[in-house]
C-alpha cells in the first residue's frame, strides 16, 4: 500500500439503500474536488456498475441539492464482485471490475455500504490489489469497528415515530399490537427505536425469547390496569427453540458446506428453519393473542424505514464521513473504512472489519436502560 495521493476517485453505493447517501457523496465529492483537486467518478448500481462499466461524472453540478435527497443518485445492488448473478450463474467478475477501475484511471474506490460492502471491498485490495476506501452504512448499525452507521439515526427516528402512532391506536381498543422493525442479525434498529417509543416488550436476534416470559409480562401488565401493550420486534428475532434449531441447523450447513464450497450458507437458507417464510411478527401476534386471550394486531414498518430524508444527525454525520474520507484520499491512505470513534472520525483497517458484525452486547447500556424502565426484553437475563 503505497502513499500515492489520490487524484481520480470513484464512488459507488452497494448494499440496502439508506437516507444520508447522498450526504455522504456529496460530502466526498465536495470536498475531493474543491479542497483536493481530485476528479470524481460516480459508478453505478454498485459492484455490477463496475463490472458492466456504467458510470456517471460527478461534477459540482451532479452533487448539488443532495443533501436532502433520499436514496441513493448512484443507485445500488446487493451483488459482490466475485459471485457475482451473470447468464444465469454465478461468476467471478473480480479480474473485470479491476480493470475497469484501472480503465477510469482511479487511484481509489470508495464504496459506501454496509458488512457486506466491507467484505467485498476488502476482497477488491486482498486479491486484487484494487486500493479502496470505505464507508459505514446501515440502518442496522451493526458494522465493525465503528460506533455508529450511516442511516440508523433516521431509521430509528422514523421506527420510535411509528411506535409512537401506534400506542395512540393500541391504547384506545386495548389491543397489542406487534410493530416490525428491520435487523435480520443485530436488533439496535428495534432496541433504539423501542427504547425511544416506550415500547413494553422488545425482542432482538441477540436475545432469543421465551414466548411464555412474554405472555406473562403481557397479563401483568393487563392485572395492573394498562389494557394494551407495544411490542417492538426485530424482523430477525428468534424463540429459544427457533436458536437451538438454527444453531443445530449451522452446524449442519457448514458440514455441508466443507463438502461443496460453493455458496455461502445463510442462517435463513438451512435446515428448514423457517425464518422467512411467515413475517415473524404475524407468528409471535397469532401466539401472544392465544396465550393472553388479547386482541392482536401487526404492523410491519419495512421500507419505510429505509426511505424519505436524512435526519439532521445522519446529515451531520454523513458529512463528517465523506469529507474526512477525502482528506485520507488526498494523503494517500486507502484500504482503510472510515469509523466514527466518539466525536471523531478515523481510519481502521479493512481487515480489522471485513467479515465481522457488531451485534448489541448483552451488557450494553441500552439494554440495562431498557429493563431499568420495565421493559421486557423475551428472557430472563
Ligand atoms: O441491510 C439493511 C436492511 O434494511 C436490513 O435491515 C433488512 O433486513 C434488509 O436490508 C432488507 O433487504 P432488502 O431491501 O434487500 O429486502
Amino acid at each position: 500500500m503505497g502513499k500515492k495521493k489520490a487524484k481520480c476517485i470513484g464512488i459507488l453505493t452497494s448494499g440496502g439503500d439508506c437516507p444520508g447517501l447522498n450526504v455522504a457523496i456529496r460530502g466526498v465529492a465536495k470536498a475531493a474536488m474543491q479542497q483536493h483537486g481530485m476528479k470524481v467518478i460516480g459508478i453505478l448500481d454498485g459492484f455490477r456498475g463496475l463490472v458492466e462499466n456504467r458510470t456517471m461524472r460527478l461534477d459540482q453540478a451532479a452533487v448539488s441539492g443532495i443533501l436532502t435527497r433520499g436514496g441513493t443518485i448512484l443507485g445500488t445492488s446487493r451483488d459482490k464482485p466475485h459471485k457475482m448473478p451473470m447468464g444465469g450463474e454465478l461468476r467471478d467478475m473480480t479480474a473485470v471490475a479491476v480493470e475497469n477501475a484501472q480503465r477510469l484511471q482511479l487511484d481509489c474506490l470508495v464504496c459506501l455500504g454496509g458488512g457486506g460492502t466491507q467484505k467485498n471491498a476488502y476482497h477488491l485490495y486482498k486479491e486484487a490489489g484494487l486500493n479502496v476506501l470505505t464507508l459505514p452504512k446501515t440502518i442496522d448499525n451493526d458494522v465493525f469497528g465503528t460506533d455508529i452507521t450511516f442511516g440508523f439515526d433516521t431509521a430509528m427516528t422514523i421506527a420510535a415515530e411509528a411506535i409512537d402512532r401506534l400506542h395512540t391506536t393500541a391504547t384506545s381498543h386495548h389491543r397489542i399490537i406487534v410493530c416490525e422493525i428491520m435487523g435480520h442479525n443485530s436488533g439496535w434498529l428495534p432496541l433504539g427505536a423501542g427504547i425511544a417509543g416506550g415500547a413494553d416488550v422488545i425482542l432482538i436476534p441477540e436475545i432469543p425469547y421465551d414466548l411464555n416470559v412474554v405472555a406473562e409480562h403481557l397479563l401483568e401488565r393487563q392485572h395492573s390496569g394498562k389494557r394494551f401493550s407495544l411490542i417492538a420486534v426485530a424482523e430477525g428475532a428468534i424463540s429459544k427453540d427457533e436458536a437451538k434449531a438454527l444453531e443445530a441447523s449451522l452446524e449442519k450447513g457448514k458440514k455441508k458446506k466443507k463438502k461443496k464450497d460453493s455458496e455461502s450458507v445463510k442462517a435463513d437458507e438451512v435446515g428448514g428453519v423457517h425464518l422467512v417464510q411467515e413475517p415473524m411478527a404475524s407468528r409471535l401476534a397469532r401466539s401472544l393473542q392465544h396465550l393472553t386471550g388479547i386482541e392482536a394486531r401487526v404492523t410491519s414498518l419495512g421500507h419505510v424505514q429505509r426511505g424519505g430524508i436524512p435526519s439532521a444527525n445522519d446529515r451531520l454525520l454523513c458529512t463528517q464521513f465523506g469529507t474526512t474520507a477525502a482528506r485520507l484520499l488526498a494523503e494517500g491512505q486507502f484500504n482503510v473504512m472510515v469509523a466514527k470513534r466518539g466525536m471523531e472520525c478515523l481510519p481502521v483497517p479493512l481487515k480489522e472489519i471485513a467479515g465481522r458484525r457488531k451485534d448489541v452486547p448483552l451488557d450494553h447500556a441500552w439494554v440495562l436502560s431498557a429493563l431499568d424502565v420495565g421493559s421486557c426484553l423475551g428472557a430472563k437475563l
